[in-house]
């Protein structure tokens, strides 16, 4: 049973939002196990972060699917403390052949999320992890579509100063991607 762990900084919740929305897509697919892990502050200190019992469920997943919003361009801080943490594993290839697949949340149309999630692919990629991508077209710009902020690299989803809740489009797109991630996993996992 392919088991994927999705790890998730977000301050506010709509980066939840969108890691609850890829949890749904992966359930979606039969005999796949799925765990959320959200990164806090609290657990960063001098600069470092640490929870062992996160990376436990990490090392033992067979898929892993990264989120954080984007702050300035690029990863939130808090995330980064996470990933330079997990630099360890990388120096034993400890995730190698894991898939991997990335998400971020921001408030501008671009924003700058595809630097986000490049640097995401890029940090699987140092780990040996299988990219996989959302692979679904656009059906349009407007908020319900699906895909409507056309990436490709992973899931993008954007909400306005004064918006609680994801869009239904950004919402769908998520439930792609883990649903995807999950078929991935267990054709991998053959
Ligand atoms: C320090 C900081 C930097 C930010 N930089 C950007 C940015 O570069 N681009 C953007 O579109 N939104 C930016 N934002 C807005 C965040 O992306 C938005 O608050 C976040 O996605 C909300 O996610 P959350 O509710 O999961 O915390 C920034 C917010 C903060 C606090």
């Amino acid at each position: 049973m392919p088991k994927i762990a999705i790890v998730y900084f977000s301050a506010t919740g709509h980066t939840q939002q969108v890691a609850e929305a890829i949890a749904e897509g992966v359930q979606s697919v039969a005999g796949t196990e799925v765990s959320l892990h959200r990164i806090v502050g609290e657990d960063i200190h001098n600069g470092r972060w640490s929870n062992d019992s996160i990376v436990a469920a990490l090392d033992g997943a067979d898929a892993i699917v990264f989120g954080t919003p984007t702050y300035m361009g690029g990863y939130a801080g808090q995330f980064k403390a996470f990933i330079d943490a997990c630099g360890g594993i990388w120096y034993q290839q400890g995730w190698k052949d894991k898939v991997g697949a990335g998400f971020t949340h921001s408030q501008g149309l671009s924003g700058d999320k595809l630097n986000t999630l490049t640097g995401l692919s890029i940090n699987a990629m140092q780990h040996g992890m299988i990219w996989v991508g959302t692979a679904t077209m656009s059906e349009g710009a407007t908020p319900e579509k699906t895909n409507r902020l056309s990436s490709y690299t992973g899931a993008m989803a954007q909400s306005n100063m004064d918006q609680q809740t994801i869009g239904s489009g950004d919402h769908q797109t998520a439930i792609i991607l883990g649903k995807r991630v999950a078929e991935v996993a267990t054709r991998w996992n053959k």
